[in-house]
């Protein structure tokens, strides 16, 4: 009788992935600075970086996303996708998520300052894979870059989907050596993790280039949404990730 082969559970995480990649050594400083939502943490956080971000812990396509601006001494500025509104202090931000709170938490990190493409930033979606030979390495087998959409922060509302070097160019900061770059902290992330999780063939990487030209890890996406390869003009991506995919 054939044993069942029980699958691991790759589950959407970002606290969990963070943890994972922190580890690999080269990774640590590609990963902007991220803790479980607690309130030492979040005011650490702000005194040190100004502008932070809260997430939930397990994604939700862009949305419920906060940036939070530390605003004079106390006071909070906050957006969330188009909404701005301001709190007196931290106490009264995490009651607002006392409130809302159903699922497995929030994560705040490091704000990012992204490199803009007509005053919109932009982060770049780099597909990793590898085949189902246990020994076959990693391969980047498609990018783009999201460019979010008009008074927006994210990069996944609603966002405009061009070539990477295209928005490298509108960027004004840097060119293919600049994506190879990326493409090769992208492999190594794959790599660390596939090693925690043996059974993953694919991993979409959010990379965030900023105004200094630092590449950071944003997240990486186990299950990545393919269809925006599929309207890229060129079609060779697109073909080779199903490839990547059958073999
Ligand atoms: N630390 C950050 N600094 C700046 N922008 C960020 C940061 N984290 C996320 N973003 C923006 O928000 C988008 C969504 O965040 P992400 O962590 O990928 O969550 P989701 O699971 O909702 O896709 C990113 O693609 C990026 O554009
Ligand atoms: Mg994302």
């Amino acid at each position: 009788m054939k044993k069942a082969v029980v699958p691991i559970v790759m589950k959407r995480d970002k606290w969990t992935q963070y943890r994972i990649l922190r580890k690999g050594s080269s990774l640590a400083k590609r990963l902007p600075e991220t803790r479980l939502l607690q309130k030492n943490h979040l005011s650490k956080m702000l005194h040190q970086y100004h502008n932070v971000v809260v997430k939930p812990r397990d994604g939700r396509y862009g949305r419920d996303i906060l940036f939070i601006k530390r605003n004079g001494a106390t006071a909070l500025r906050i957006r969330n996708e188009k909404d701005v509104t301001t709190m007196r202090d931290i106490d009264q931000l995490l009651q607002l998520f006392r409130k809302k709170n159903k699922g497995p938490g929030y994560i705040v990190q490091r704000r990012l300052q992204l490199a803009q493409v007509q005053h919109r930033p932009f982060d770049i979606r780099i597909m990793v894979q590898r085949q189902k030979d246990p020994l076959s390495p990693w391969k980047v087998t498609g990018s783009y870059a999201k460019v979010a959409a008009q008074g927006y922060l994210v990069t996944n509302v609603t966002s405009r989907t061009i070539p990477v070097l295209e928005a490298l160019k509108l960027a004004h900061i840097g060119g293919r050596s600049l994506l190879v770059k990326a493409e090769r902290i992208a492999l190594l992330a794959a790599k660390r993790l596939g090693e925690h999780y043996p059974e993953l063939r694919q991993v979409g990487f959010d990379i965030g280039i900023d105004r200094k030209r630092r590449i950071w890890i944003i997240e990486g996406n186990y299950k990545p949404d393919l269809h925006p390869f599929r309207h890229l003009q060129d079609s060779s991506m697109y073909r080779r990730i199903l490839w990547y995919k059958e073999h």
